[in-house]
């Protein structure tokens, strides 16, 4: 097979990722894509980097004994944890990742004050600790891990009470502080971007990643020569999905978050090592 006809991989814990993927049928609708979700191990924020490493590193395996040919890490915490260790490991594999978008809101912001929402993980980690270095310049950071958000959206509650209620504990304060830029810092949070527009108002502006992750991918495959123009006529691309937790969950929030759907093929850990154990529903 021509290496342009492979698939892409992208992997998260869980459902965030979806919100990378969407941006990425958008900008090459033509691209097969193969989606993995960890959700027997999701979330990922409150674990420790190493353990996130392993689970990455053992994905990444997995993606690539399926045929990717560039993988997306569609995930901060698995970006701060294991990108860089993926690239040592896999040096002939193009990896996209994700960190949180401080230098666009170090640019855009007016008022100097920007909220950044991650998990506790992705503060940890090094490539947080280098954007905040490189690009802030003076900017102050606010920064929240919005505890339990992450589980209200993998329970498809997105405009719930509870839901609500963690944003405002994370907003409101920044908001007092002067916030004019949130920062998503989290695949999992665009999808509750109308409630948090509406806890911060119009004035405050909130960035999402995934648009800039998705021409990244493009730009690499199209440097790497492999780009899937073959394909034709629109989203001919396929969509393969892979979770390591409950299927009928996944299945049922694919058509709300992503807006499209595929097989989904339950996976299994044994021996930190992932097995594919049902056919596909
Ligand atoms: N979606 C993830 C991220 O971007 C992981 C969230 C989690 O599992 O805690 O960080």
């Amino acid at each position: 097979m021509q290496p342009s006809a492979l698939p892409l991989g992208i992997f998260d814990s869980g459902v965030g990722g979806l919100s990378v993927l969407r941006a990425i049928r958008q900008q090459l609708p033509h691209e097969d894509v193969l989606y993995f979700a960890d959700q027997g191990h999701v979330p990922y924020g409150p674990r420790p980097l190493e353990e996130v490493r392993a689970f990455s590193e053992a994905i990444a395996r997995f993606l690539l004994a399926q045929g990717t040919k560039l993988i997306v890490v569609a995930c901060n915490t698995a970006s701060a944890a294991a990108l860089h260790y993926l690239r040592q490991t896999f040096p002939d594999v193009p990896f996209v990742g994700m960190e949180p978008a401080v230098k666009p809101a170090a640019e855009y912001t007016q008022s100097g004050v920007v909220g950044v929402l991650a998990t506790p993980a992705t503060f940890q980690g090094a490539l947080y600790a280098s954007v905040v270095e490189r690009f802030v310049n003076g900017v102050t950071l606010l920064q929240h891990t919005c505890p339990g958000l992450v589980g209200q959206i993998e329970a498809g509650n997105l405009d719930r009470p509870e839901t609500r209620a963690i944003l405002e504990d994370a907003l409101r304060p920044m908001l007092a502080k002067g916030i004019d830029t949130v920062v998503l810092g989290c695949t999992h949070y665009p999808f509750v971007i109308p409630l948090i527009q509406e806890i911060v108002g119009p004035g405050v502006r909130v960035l999402d990643p995934a648009p800039a992750v998705a021409r990244q991918a493009a730009r690499l495959l199209e440097a790497g020569k492999m780009l899937n123009i073959a394909a034709a006529g629109p989203k001919s691309g396929k969509l393969r999905f892979f979770t390591s937790g409950e299927q009928e969950d996944f299945i049922r929030l694919l058509p709300r978050l992503l807006g499209e759907d595929g097989p989904l093929e339950r996976v299994c850990w044994i021996e930190n090592q992932l097995v594919v154990l049902s056919p596909p529903i």
